[in-house]
């Protein structure tokens, strides 16, 4: 199994982390292919809880070689802040953290264009880390990548050029002040040491992995229906969270995937605005977010709640062409006397033979649920599928049978150990 592609199916949120972290346990590099530090994968090693923003969720595992893509923007400041982090709590990156000379680099105008654009024009609701503007520089070839922080004369250059043009659009679009060039190439330079013995050509360094028959897990943040191409536009990040992000975000062949493994949280939550056809507005939805600690866990907001949604899950596995799902927190449901499960849209009492992609229908759905008992008895501690209650194995059945996909793990709490394996 040379690669294996983690990808979050719904919209972000739905317990990567933790997967990525018990599956690494198998493999020898894990990789992350898109995104940014907007990300925020949660890991528990045993009492202790991690969020990852940038490092790869194979990182606890020291046999583990993780790899940051060239599809990943990064700001080198939470990167360092984050490496740090982790080598005060013991777990040391030197010798097997790779990334990518590439990847392009998030810059502070960056962060303070997303929330002016934020107040101003464009109200995605994003993190606020500087996502889009990055990926638009990149687009539009203007953005500076990790290699250049290795050339001052490069650096500053760059830097400059980019500032002449932000700063007219920060004073005359935004009425806001001049950023000071000098500043901001100090600040960088005084990356290159710091960051220069993880720089490599990652793309080269999979490719031999490849070759040697190692087992590569590429890990996706955020979700696929928050894909810049596939999911609700406008209401979605800058990349490709989806299955196809992983071989650009990486320089790895299709030829090389050999399983797509779909994320898919018991229920569904959304941060940020945009459409979210079976969200809960009352006291159910608060009830899952109570339960299941639904708050971002990069920026702390409260995320919407809902049922799940087959309709969408099924159009994420048609576009990722996902092999298998691993449902998470299926425990945050072990209270409810009715779990739902949408399973079609109507517009204007109309069925829907397809997950609409574009706003205006989005925006006009009528979910149609079918209805489930609960299993009202704590699951936290279950470990083989059959010992799982009759109900809840009834509705995992019912999410792998309304989505057209086998389930191959339900996660059942935090921890690794916390995990059943259904086929
Ligand atoms: P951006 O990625 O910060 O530009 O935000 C764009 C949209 O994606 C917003 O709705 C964010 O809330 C959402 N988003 C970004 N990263 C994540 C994530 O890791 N989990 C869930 N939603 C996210």
């Amino acid at each position: 199994m040379p690669v294996q592609i983690i990808v979050g199916a719904q919209w972000g949120d739905e317990g990567k982390g933790k997967i990525v972290d018990m599956l690494a346990g198998d493999a020898d590099i894990v990789a992350r292919y898109q995104g940014g530090a907007n990300a925020g994968h949660t890991v528990c090693i045993g009492d202790r809880q991690f969020v990852l923003h940038l490092l790869p969720s194979g990182i606890f595992h020291p046999h583990i070689c993780c790899v940051i893509g060239n599809g990943v923007v990064i700001d080198p400041s939470a990167l360092l802040g984050e490496i740090a982090q982790l080598q005060a709590a013991g777990f040391n990156v030197g010798g097997r953290l790779f990334i990518s000379h590439n990847a392009h680099l998030i810059m502070p105008y960056h962060k303070l264009l997303d929330v002016i654009r934020e107040q101003t024009t464009n109200k995605i609701g994003t993190t606020g880390r500087g996502i889009g503007p990055a990926y638009i520089d990149k687009a539009t070839r203007n953005g500076i990548r990790i290699v250049d922080l290795l050339d001052r004369d490069v650096l500053a250059r760059k830097i400059t050029a980019n500032l002449e043009e932000k700063n007219q659009i920060l004073t005359k679009v935004y009425g806001e002040t001049k950023i000071d060039v000098d500043a901001i190439i100090a600040e960088y330079e005084a990356f290159d040491k710091k960051i220069d013995e993880y720089i490599t050509d990652t793309a080269l360094y999979l490719n031999k992995a490849l070759a040697d028959g190692k087992r590569i897990i590429a890990e996706g943040a955020q979700g696929a229906l928050l894909d810049v191409d596939h999911g609700t536009y406008p209401y979605v990040t800058s990349s490709n969270p989806t299955s196809g992000g992983a071989c650009t975000g990486l320089g790895i062949p299709p030829t090389a995937v050999s399983d797509i493994v779909g994320i898919v949280k018991a229920y569904c939550t959304r941060v940020g605005n945009g459409p979210f056809p079976t969200e809960l507005l009352d006291a159910t939805g608060e009830r899952l977010r109570t339960i299941g600690q639904e708050f971002g866990a990069t920026t702390g907001r409260p995320r919407r709640c809902g049922w799940f949604d087959a309709v969408a899950l099924r159009y994420s596995a048609m576009i990722n062409g996902i092999t298998r799902i691993a449902i998470t927190k299926l425990d945050v449901l072990d209270t409810f006397e009715e779990i739902k499960i949408c399973v079609g849209y109507e517009v204007k009492g109309k069925r829907l033979k397809s997950f609409p992609t574009d706003l205006a229908t989005l925006e006009r759905i009528t979910p149609v649920f079918e209805s489930f008992p609960g299993w009202k008895e704590p699951i936290s501690s279950v470990r083989s599928y059959a010992d799982l209650p009759s109900n809840a194995r009834r509705y995992v059945e019912a999410l792998g049978g309304l989505t057209g996909t086998s389930v191959w793990l339900v996660s059942v709490g935090a921890r690794r150990d916390q995990t059943v394996t259904c086929s």
